[in-house]
């Protein structure tokens, strides 16, 4: 089964988790893609009375085209499951977000879920933090000066680009990415990231998720985070 097996598998499968009557948060990434599609097919299969609170612009624009209903996060006063991608889960369920660029929405919506739900294909389940480069949104008016505090303290940082310009989060932001390779305390460097003037948000996701669904060539696993 190749990745996008798995990533297909566990779209599928988070699915089952969503009810009659909820208000789904919708994450962000080719993972989340197969999970939309899935949920779409159940919307119009089975008449499921849902609302979808999003987490990017793509995500918006494929849960409309399929008929779910969508409603802006200020528009809701809860959303009961939200349901994302990840880039990284350590052995203790932390997490790096923001591979696409959208973690600082997908943190809002995360943060105002009842249960978080992350889905991976086993690729993504590592022992320690950092391979993946760890994202940085940045406002951008002072960001080069962001940017040279980051390289002074020794994180790597790379402003991520798409076709040679700076890319643009959804907020109209930029991001950072730092090349750290092994994080040893995420939560000391969360912090330290936070409190960097201009900094908007980081793709740290700690003690956040609830549920990960893990796409394995012998079918899902379910892992319970906490409650
Ligand atoms: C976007 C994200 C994604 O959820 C994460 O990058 C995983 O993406 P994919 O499912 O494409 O591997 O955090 O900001």
């Amino acid at each position: 089964m190749d990745q996008n097996e798995l990533k297909k598998q566990v779209g599928q499968e988070a699915v089952k988790y969503i009810k009659d009557g909820m208000i789904v948060g919708l994450g962000t990434g080719s993972t989340v893609r197969y999970m939309v599609d899935a949920l779409g097919a159940r919307v119009q299969n089975e008449k499921l009375n849902i609302v979808g609170v999003t987490t990017s612009l793509r995500t918006t624009k494929q849960a409309q085209d399929l008929g779910i209903t969508i409603k802006d996060i200020d528009e809701v006063d809860h959303i009961d499951l939200t349901i994302d991608g990840a880039d990284e889960i350590d052995d203790n369920f932390q997490g790096i977000k923001g591979g696409g660029g959208a973690h600082l929405w997908e943190k809002i919506v995360a943060t105002n879920s009842n249960k978080i739900m992350w889905i991976v294909d086993e690729s993504k389940m590592v022992h320690q933090l950092g391979a993946f480069p760890l994202p940085v949104e940045v406002i951008p008016f002072g960001s080069q000066h962001v940017f040279d505090e980051l390289k002074k303290r020794g994180y790597k940082p790379e402003f991520r680009l798409t076709n040679g310009n700076k890319f643009l989060t959804d907020q109209k932001n930029y991001v950072i990415d730092l090349h750290l390779e092994r994080i040893g305390d995420p939560f000391a460097l969360a912090d330290e990231l936070i409190k960097m003037v201009g900094v908007v948000e980081h793709g740290f996701f700690l003690d956040m998720v609830n549920t990960v669904i893990v796409g394995r060539e012998s079918g899902p696993e379910i892992l319970q985070a906490r409650d």
